[in-house]
Order: C-alpha cells, then sequence, then structure tokens
C-alpha cells in the first residue's frame, strides 16, 4: 500500500510541479561562446593611443592570459576547469521555477518561468565568473584581485571567491551603494576583503573626482577607474571586472545551458526570454544558449530590461567608449552613455552603468535582442507583487526582468495570445531593504532622464573613433 500512496502523491504533484531540479552531474561542463554563432563578428576593442585593435600583451598587466584568450576565442565552446565544477557544485545547478501563483496573481494565461540565481552564498549570478576568474589568476601567480561594485554584489562575490580559492581582494564600491548598503559591506569584509567608497583618496582617479565633485556620488565608471588603477600599479594584482566583458558573458552561460535541459523538464520552450542588464552579464547567462536556438532558426523573443534613469541600450548610442571615467580602459564598441555619464541614485545599483557589453549591443543591432526601459517605482511595485505571490524578495536590479515579464505577459493576455516566458531572477534582495524601505515610504523618486543631459553626456565621446 506505501508504495501506491508514493505513486498518487507523485501523480497528482506532476501536473503542478513548482520547481525543476538537476543533479550536480547535470551541471553543464562547458561554457557556451557566442561568438561562434553570431551572425555579425564583434568589432575589436582599441587601443586608445594607437587607435588599433588591443593585443593579449595590453591586456596582461590586468588579466591572466587564460582569460584574455577566453576574451578572444572564437571556439563554440570552452571546458570548464574541474576546480571551478567543483566550486560551482556548492550552489550550482540553480532551481528553475514556474511562478504559477504569480500568474494567478496577475491572471494571465501565459506560462511563466524563472531561473533563480539567488541561492548562489553571495545572492547572486555574480559568482559563476567570479570563482573562475579567481581560478585562472590564482593559477597564474596573481595574489590579489582590485574590483569595483555597484551594489554590492559582486563585490560580495568576488570576495567570495578570493576567500576559497585564497587570494587577497580590495573592493572599490560605489559611494552611494556603500551608504545604502551598509550590510552588504560588511559581508564583504566577511569574507574578508577590504573596501573602500568610491570615489576614494586611495587612487589619483578617486581623488580627482572628489576634487571637481566633492559630493559626488559615485557611479561604476568612476570605481572602474580606480579598481584598473590600483591593479595597474602593482605587479601582484590583477583587475577582476564583473560585467560587460566577453569571458565575464561566457563564464555566466551554465545559466541557460541549465534552463534549456529545465525547460525541456517541464515540457515547454520558451516564446520569450527575459533579463535586467546593467553591463549585461545575467541577460547574456540566460539568452545566449537561447539565442544559440534562435540563430539556429527557432523563433524567440529576447528581451532585456533596464532603468529609465540609465537608458544604455535604448538611448544610447553605439559608438567607441571608454569603460571607465577617467579613460584608463581601452575603447570598447558599445552602446553608451557617455564615459562620463553619472546616472541619478536609482536602487537599482548594479544597473547604473554607462555602457553594455559589446557582444549584447552588436546582437541589438542585429536585431536579435530588443530592449526596453522602466520607471524604478513601477518595478519596485513588480517586485512586491512578485514577492506576494512567489514569495521570494528579488534584488531591484532582479526586479526589472520581473516587470518586463509582467508587461510582456499583459500585453500577450490583450492580444488574446498565450506565451511561454522565461526570465532570470538574478539576485535575492535581502540586503536591499533601504531601497524597500524608500519605496513603502513613498519616498522613491522616478528619474526619466531628459534629452539634454544625454546630448551633453555624449559630448565626451566626440571625436573617439567611429565603429563600422
Ligand atoms: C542581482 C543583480 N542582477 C543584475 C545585475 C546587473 O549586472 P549584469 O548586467 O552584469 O548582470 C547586478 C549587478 O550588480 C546584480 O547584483
Amino acid at each position: 500500500m506505501p508504495t501506491v500512496y508514493a505513486r498518487s502523491v507523485q501523480e497528482t504533484r506532476a501536473g503542478a510541479q513548482t520547481k525543476f531540479l538537476l543533479g550536480e552531474s547535470q551541471l553543464p561542463r562547458r561554457w557556451y561562446n557566442i561568438r561562434s554563432d553570431m551572425p555579425t563578428a564583434p568589432q575589436p576593442v582599441l587601443h586608445p593611443g594607437t587607435g588599433e585593435p588591443v593585443g593579449p600583451d595590453d591586456l596582461a598587466p590586468l588579466f591572466p592570459m587564460a582569460l584574455i584568450g577566453q576574451e578572444v576565442s572564437e571556439d563554440p565552446e570552452i571546458d570548464i576547469p574541474e576546480e571551478v565544477l567543483d566550486l560551482y557544485s556548492l550552489w550550482r545547478p540553480t532551481p528553475l521555477y514556474r511562478a504559477r501563483r504569480l500568474e494567478a496573481a496577475i491572471g494571465t494565461r501565459s506560462h511563466i518561468y524563472y531561473k533563480y540565481e539567488g541561492v548562489s552564498p553571495p545572492g547572486s549570478h555574480k559568482p559563476n565568473t567570479a570563482v573562475a576568474q579567481a581560478f585562472y589568476n590564482k593559477q597564474e601567480g596573481r595574489t590579489r584581485l582590485s574590483t569595483e561594485t555597484g551594489a554590492g554584489q559582486w563585490g560580495s562575490a568576488l570576495a567570495f571567491a578570493c576567500k576559497l580559492i585564497g587570494l587577497e581582494c580590495k573592493v572599490y564600491m560605489v559611494k552611494i551603494s556603500y551608504e545604502q548598503k551598509p550590510n552588504r559591506r560588511s559581508l564583504i569584509q566577511a569574507w574578508g576583503a577590504e573596501i573602500v567608497p568610491s570615489p576614494s583618496t586611495e587612487t589619483q582617479s578617486g581623488r580627482a573626482i572628489l576634487e571637481a565633485h566633492p559630493d559626488s556620488p559615485g557611479s561604476l565608471g568612476i570605481a572602474i577607474s580606480e579598481a584598473v588603477e590600483d591593479a595597474a600599479g602593482r605587479g601582484d594584482t590583477a583587475y577582476s571586472l564583473g560585467s560587460v566583458l566577453n569571458h565575464v558573458l561566457l563564464h555566466q552561460t551554465v545559466i541557460g545551458q541549465e534552463a534549456l535541459q529545465q525547460m525541456e523538464l517541464a515540457g515547454e520552450f520558451p516564446d520569450v526570454v527575459i533579463g535586467c542588464v546593467g553591463g549585461g552579464s545575467n541577460f547574456a547567462g540566460l539568452a545566449f544558449p537561447f539565442l544559440r536556438e534562435k540563430i539556429a532558426g527557432r523563433e524567440i523573443d529576447v528581451l532585456a530590461c533596464e532603468p529609465a534613469a540609465c537608458p544604455t541600450l535604448t538611448r544610447g548610442l553605439f559608438a567607441y567608449d571608454f569603460g571607465d571615467t577617467s579613460k584608463l580602459t581601452p575603447l570598447v564598441p558599445m552602446h553608451t552613455l557617455g564615459h562620463d555619464f553619472v546616472p541619478a541614485p536609482i536602487h537599482a545599483g548594479g544597473l547604473r552603468y554607462h555602457g553594455v557589453a559589446p557582444l549584447i549591443s552588436q546582437l541589438v543591432r542585429d536585431g536579435l535582442i530588443r530592449a526596453d526601459a522602466y520607471l524604478q517605482s513601477e518595478v519596485f511595485a513588480s517586485a512586491v507583487l512578485f514577492a506576494g505571490s512567489e514569495g521570494i524578495l528579488p534584488a531591484p536590479e532582479a526586479a526589472h526582468a520581473i516587470h518586463g515579464t509582467i508587461e510582456t505577459a499583459r500585453a500577450a493576455d490583450e492580444a488574446g495570445e498565450e506565451r511561454t516566458i522565461l526570465f532570470n531572477l538574478s539576485g535575492h534582495g535581502h540586503f536591499d531593504m533601504a531601497a524597500y524601505d524608500s519605496y513603502f515610504a513613498d519616498k522613491l523618486e522616478d528619474v526619466a532622464l531628459d534629452e539634454t543631459e544625454i546630448d551633453r553626456a555624449l559630448q565626451a565621446i566626440e571625436g573617439l573613433p567611429a565603429p563600422a
């Protein structure tokens, strides 16, 4: 009898399954490199002095050779080292959920799924690349990494990876987030990293900004300048970036590869794939393995969601620009708002970046990805709706993808259509309670950027080489 009982329980649950889980043996063993499938090859990154494409020697002071190789690789897949897989197994594979309760709450006929990256120890997708970067740096003899962080998710992910792998770590945290998120700061310290608010007095870049703007809230562009300057000035230190670069997006593709297997378990395939975009890494991580299918002929709508206060893809220019404010990085072909653009201090700190990954920019240009921008009050309303139906309190960044999903489902209902939507819930919001406090106290300001500020900021790229 007990067996019959167990079977009938299973049968009852099968039709209403919530989580689609993979075993550790199903962890992807290779990263997927979309460069090998892109219809238009991405344009080269240029040396600002010579205007020529940068070579490995230009990048060697900042990055280990293995990552420089991945940055320019055209191999379709790259093996994930055993040591990295071993660390991934602490939290991967991550769950895929069918958001039945959200579907009911908004009354949609569409099916909504989400991949939840908030189960990692730091609480987001960021350690997927942090452990890989720390591993290669350690392998090539570096003992210390420097980096920037916006919301603190990336800084805590790199601190976590460095601690487990055995490297020192220095984090320049955007000042507004440093003040808004004291607990992220403590988490970074708990994993043994040193952390300072940026702009800081510790670098030339930081001091120059403070002289011109003593009250600067900081930005990712400024914090990147400080971290790059730190690494360039010390032989023991490499620079580590949490987004934008090809190798970072590559490492994140474990997300989408797992999701492909999990959608198969669910017996569905997404019509729409959605993610939020700061520098673009979580979006790419989920979307690139699905774009592989799209490029091969499958019909998928791929939507990138960004804040209206920092509308890089929807209102920026595709141009060569610096990745940082102090012009220390090479010139990157990407959608940009200009390297000295300082976005309003919205709570999705991880989305306050003037540029975006070149791979994503090129795919937007080629019409394979579309983008939309949202105001933070509507984003927080969707976050609270999600928390009240699915239970998970999302990071403000991830809430942009939730909002895009809800809008997509509503539009489908209005059109009398039923769609299967998959989005990336890139992190939880447990360290973002001050942002939720502001929302509940009705203190969130909506910043719709005016055109004159965009025009002003874009003057910074006048005279730089133009992409083809
Ligand atoms: C939870 C979360 N989602 C998304 C982002 C945006 O970064 P990216 O576009 O590289 O995924 C961040 C950045 O800090 C983040 O913390």
